[in-house]
C-alpha cells in the first residue's frame, strides 16, 4: 500500500546564518513576549527535533513504501541541520546575557524520560503531532507577511527557512504512522499529550526569559494584548489549524502552503 501523500521532493538546503550580527534583544516586533515565545521554541528545538528523527527511524525496517523511505531520510536531514541551526542562535542568547543551561538540562532529561517511557508507536504519534504543531506555526508565518515585516535579516532568513521545511515535510511522520499502523484512537491522545506539553514548556521557556529581563508580568499580559491587537485572527486561524488533527479523516496535506514557502525563500535568497 502506497502510504505518502507529499507530491513533492522534500529538499535539503544548508543556508549559512550571521549569528555573529548584532540581532537586537527583542527582535519580533520589539515585543519582549513574543520574541520570548519564539525564543523559547528556539531553545526546545534541537533536543525535540532529534527525537522526531530518532521516532521515525525506528520504524524504517517496516516501511516498504520507498517513495516514503525517501522523505524520511530528506526529513532527517531537514531536522538535524534545524537542529544545528537553532543550537547557533544559542550563542546569541547567550551573548545578549541570557542563563540559557539550566532550562536546557531540564528539557532534555524530560526529553530523554518521555523517550524511556513511551513505546515506539506513542513515540511516532508524539512526533506526528508535534510535527503538525510545527507546521501550522510555519504555515502562519509564510501567509502572514506582515509577521515577518522589519525583521533583522539574521532572524528572517532563520524563521522563514525553518517555515518552509517543516511545511515541506509536514506529511512525513503522518504518513510513517499510517504506515505502521497507529490507531486514530492512539494518534488523538498523542495530540493531547503534545498539546500540553507544548504550552507548559513554552510558557516555562518564555516567562524564564522574561523574568531574566526583570519584565513583570502585568506588563507582559499588555505585550501579549498588543500583539493580539496587531494581528488579530491570527490566534483563531492556529487554533482550527492545530484542531483539525483531531478529525478522523485529516491529513496534514489538507493544508498545503508550498508556494507561500518557495516564495518567501526566494525572497531571502534560499534556492527553492
Ligand atoms: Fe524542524
Ligand atoms: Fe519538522
Amino acid at each position: 500500500m502506497k502510504n505518502n501523500k507529499t507530491p513533492y521532493t522534500i529538499h535539503v538546503r544548508q543556508p549559512g546564518f550571521d549569528f555573529d550580527a548584532d540581532i537586537p534583544r527583542y527582535w519580533f516586533h520589539n515585543n519582549p513576549v513574543i520574541t520570548h515565545n519564539f525564543n523559547g521554541y528556539n531553545l526546545l528545538f534541537p533536543e525535540f527535533e532529534r527525537f522526531f528523527v530518532r521516532s521515525v527511524w525506528y520504524f524504517k525496517n517496516q516501511i516498504e513504501d520507498q517513495t516514503l523511505l525517501d522523505q524520511i531520510k530528506a526529513f532527517t536531514g531537514q531536522e538535524a541541520n534545524h537542529a544545528q541551526a537553532h543550537e547557533g542562535y544559542f550563542k546569541v542568547l547567550r551573548k545578549q546575557g541570557y542563563r540559557i543551561d539550566s532550562l536546557l538540562k531540564y528539557y532534555k532529561k524530560y526529553a530523554h524520560f518521555i523517550e524511556r517511557n513511551a513505546s515506539p508507536k506513542l513515540r511516532l504519534a508524539l512526533t506526528a503531532a508535534a510535527e503538525h504543531y510545527t507546521a501550522t506555526i510555519a504555515g502562519i508565518v509564510l501567509t502572514t507577511p506582515e509577521l515577518l515585516e522589519n525583521m533583522h535579516p539574521t532572524m528572517k532568513k532563520l524563521v522563514i527557512w525553518h517555515s518552509a521545511e517543516e511545511v515541506e515535510h509536514r506529511s512525513v511522520a503522518f504518513d510513517s504512522l499510517n504506515a505502521v499502523g497507529v490507531t486514530n484512537f492512539t494518534r488523538r491522545i498523542a495530540f493531547m499529550m503534545t498539546s500540553i506539553d507544548m504550552l507548559f514548556w513554552s510558557t516555562i521557556t518564555s516567562f524564564t526569559l522574561l523574568r531574566q529581563d526583570k519584565i513583570s508580568l502585568f506588563k507582559s499580559f499588555q505585550y501579549k494584548r498588543q500583539y493580539n491587537k496587531q494581528f488579530k485572527g491570527v490566534n483563531a486561524r492556529m487554533r482550527r489549524s492545530l484542531l483539525a488533527y483531531l478529525k478522523k479523516d485529516f491529513h496534514p496535506s489538507q493544508f498545503d502552503y508550498m508556494d507561500q514557502a518557495h516564495k518567501a525563500l526566494k525572497e531571502v535568497g534560499i534556492r527553492v
